[in-house]
């Protein structure tokens, strides 16, 4: 079928045309919505390197989730900014830490929401790591205590999915027996998998104040460079439990979405970082790009890869002209 028998501009010619033949649909179902929260009350501190996203106290956080709730967005993903910081991320795991508190008023003033919490120690540590710091360099094993102590307190305050997102081996096996034996076997874990040593966190950073106070992420985190290795992390994870495999960054990796939902059956999420967000805003304030028009491509870019699922900075604009 070639020219001009074949023409595919007869079925652009038309909006409903259009509507007809596309590929891929958006939907609010897509999204997962970060929130950052932090200690106090009424307390709404804005992050420069991300117009439009704060950190919020719980109160505030309550009322953000609900306005996500509203706008159709499914589940949102918590951070926390500890009161203060130690070299063991203490209050990571603790009780009543920040986002201990945000399950439970986030799960009482709206029930219906999926709350899925982010399990590091990166926002809890004072060197701003990812794990604990032995003789300089992050310690594998003695981190995984950690982080199952800290995943069993997301659940035990309420959480309905824990996301592993510190790259150390073993830790989605470990999440997994810690809530197995504790009563939470139906608690679905969503593992970064192939989470990459990237530049895009930088924005990220500010936000939830965790950068690291000396070297940096690329013994933990992976190479940009490589995407076999993506599809082995992604792997382990899936043996070790994980229900959902996460790539991240996105916009970036789409290759990697795309490879890994070819690989697995399971559910993939993609995260399209800070950076992917700040991006966007900044050449969009200069007036270079239209904001609502990429914001909609590159989420639709993401999900044509092969996400089902997009962590996006974006979710409640996107769900708004997804609902008008
Ligand atoms: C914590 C974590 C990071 C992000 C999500 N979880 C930052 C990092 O690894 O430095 C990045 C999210 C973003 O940039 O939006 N380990």
């Amino acid at each position: 079928m070639y020219f001009p028998v074949y023409r595919p501009r007869r079925l652009r010619k038309s909006e409903t045309l259009r509507r007809m033949v596309r590929e891929t649909k958006l939907s609010p179902d897509d999204f997962i919505y970060p929130l950052f929260v932090c200690p106090g009350r009424k307390v709404r501190r804005e992050i420069g390197s991300m117009p439009g996203v704060a950190q919020l106290s719980v109160d505030l956080a309550v009322e953000e989730a609900r306005e996500a709730h509203r706008l159709g967005i499914p589940a949102v993903l918590l951070f926390g900014i500890p009161r203060k910081k130690d070299l063991r991320g203490t209050e990571g795991y603790a009780r009543n830490g920040v986002v201990q508190q945000a399950i439970r008023a986030i799960k009482k003033e709206i029930p219906g929401l999926v709350v899925i919490t982010d399990v590091c120690l990166c926002e809890y540590t004072s060197h701003g790591h990812c794990g604990v710091v032995v003789k300089g360099d992050v310690d594998n094993d003695a981190t995984l205590a950690l982080l199952s102590k800290m995943a069993l307190s997301h659940a035990g305050a309420g959480a309905d999915m824990v996301a592993p997102s510190d790259m150390m081996d073993g830790r989605v096996k470990a999440i997994r027996e810690t809530l197995d034996k504790r009563g939470f076997q139906h608690l679905p874990i969503m593992a970064y998998a192939a989470k990459h040593a990237s530049g895009f966190y930088g924005p990220f950073r500010e936000a939830a104040e965790s950068t690291p106070q000396f070297g940096d992420r690329k013994s933990y985190q992976m190479d940009p460079a490589n995407a076999r290795e993506a599809i082995r992390e992604a792997a382990l994870d899936v043996q070790e439990g994980a229900d959902i495999i996460m790539v991240k960054p996105a916009l970036p990796y789409l290759d990697i979405i795309r490879a890994v939902r070819e690989q697995f059956d399971l559910p993939v999420a993609a995260y399209s970082v800070s950076g992917e967000y700040s991006m966007i805003k900044a050449a969009c304030r200069e007036g270079w790009l239209e904001e609502e028009r990429v914001m909609m491509e590159v989420l639709t870019a993401i999900k044509r890869a092969g996400a089902d699922l997009i962590i996006t900075y974006f979710a409640k604009d996107a769900a708004r002209v997804l609902g008008r």
